[in-house]
């Protein structure tokens, strides 16, 4: 059985996974069987303890990788979100699928050959939070993997190229200032817990896939909320976007 571990800062083994439940994040690892020599970052245990271990866990090399965390999407037969619904909001849509794995690494995935489609984003810094707005997300929101977040959004979403030739400044002016984002999310918090993943930069079909989960009492809310950003002048901005439901297995 092969025997994976979450490593504290100084590179010590500080808890086992035994099984794929445990940790998400190690669910590639373990279904593949073979010696597993990979533990990164747990989403379960925070962000900013994201680190690759190499080799076996007794001759381990372990090496920060900061705070990225490559996350792909995999449609097809496996993991632990059935999708209920995929709507499109703006431009080509995208295949049906039973399924949604989400597969967590430290490292750049590659593609699944059985995947019916495949969408894979990174985490990254912030980039048009301030210092108060920051302070602000950190105390009121939630982690993801709640017992009770029994649904799931997945909406990727493309920007135009109008949006893409502003400047920062200008670009921040439009999404906080008139369209009120950032207010306006904080709203839902902690009902709905999130995590945002940029694809720009790995060439992928999407610019941002955007992940939500929530308690099923909560699915009016989250309605509400993306009825609300959708009205945005942030949203002139956008031409595709793809809204996928899901619920927990
Ligand atoms: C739960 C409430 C929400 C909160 C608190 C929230 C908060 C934020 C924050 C703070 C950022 C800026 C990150 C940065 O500084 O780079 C952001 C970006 C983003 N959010 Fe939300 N958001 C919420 C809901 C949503 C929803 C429902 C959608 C989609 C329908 C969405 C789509 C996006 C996108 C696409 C970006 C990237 C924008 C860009 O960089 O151009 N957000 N969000």
């Amino acid at each position: 059985m092969a025997k994976a571990y979450i490593l504290n800062r100084t590179g010590k083994p500080k808890m086992e996974i035994r099984d794929e439940t445990q940790c998400p994040l190690t669910r590639r690892a373990f279904t593949g069987g073979s010696t597993v020599a990979l533990v990164a970052a747990c989403s379960c245990m925070g962000q900013g303890q994201h680190y690759k271990a190499v080799g076996t866990p007794e001759a381990v090399m372990q090496e920060p990788v900061g705070s990225l965390l490559y996350v792909s999407f995999v449609a097809g037969s496996r993991g632990m979100w059935k999708i209920d619904r995929i709507s499109p909001v703006t431009g080509a849509t995208l295949p049906a699928a039973p399924r949604i794995d989400v597969v967590e690494s430290a490292t750049p995935q590659s593609r699944v050959a059985d995947s019916l489609w495949q969408l894979q984003g990174v985490t990254s810094n912030v980039r048009y939070t301030t210092h108060d707005e920051v302070t602000e997300l950190e105390a009121k929101q939630e982690g993801l993997n709640r017992p009770e977040a029994r649904r799931a959004a997945l909406i990727p979403i493309r920007k135009t190229s109008a949006w893409w030739a502003l400047a920062q400044d200008e670009r921040r002016k439009i999404f906080e200032e008139t369209s009120h984002h950032i207010a306006i999310g904080i709203e839902y918090l902690p009902q709905i817990a999130r995590r945002l993943h940029h694809s720009r930069e790995l060439a992928e079909p999407f610019d941002f896939l955007t992940w939500f989960e929530y308690a099923p009492k909560h699915s009016d809310a989250f309605e509400e909320l993306v009825r609300r950003l959708r009205s945005t002048k942030e949203w002139t901005y956008v031409d595709r976007e793809v809204d996928i439901r899901l619920s927990r297995i």
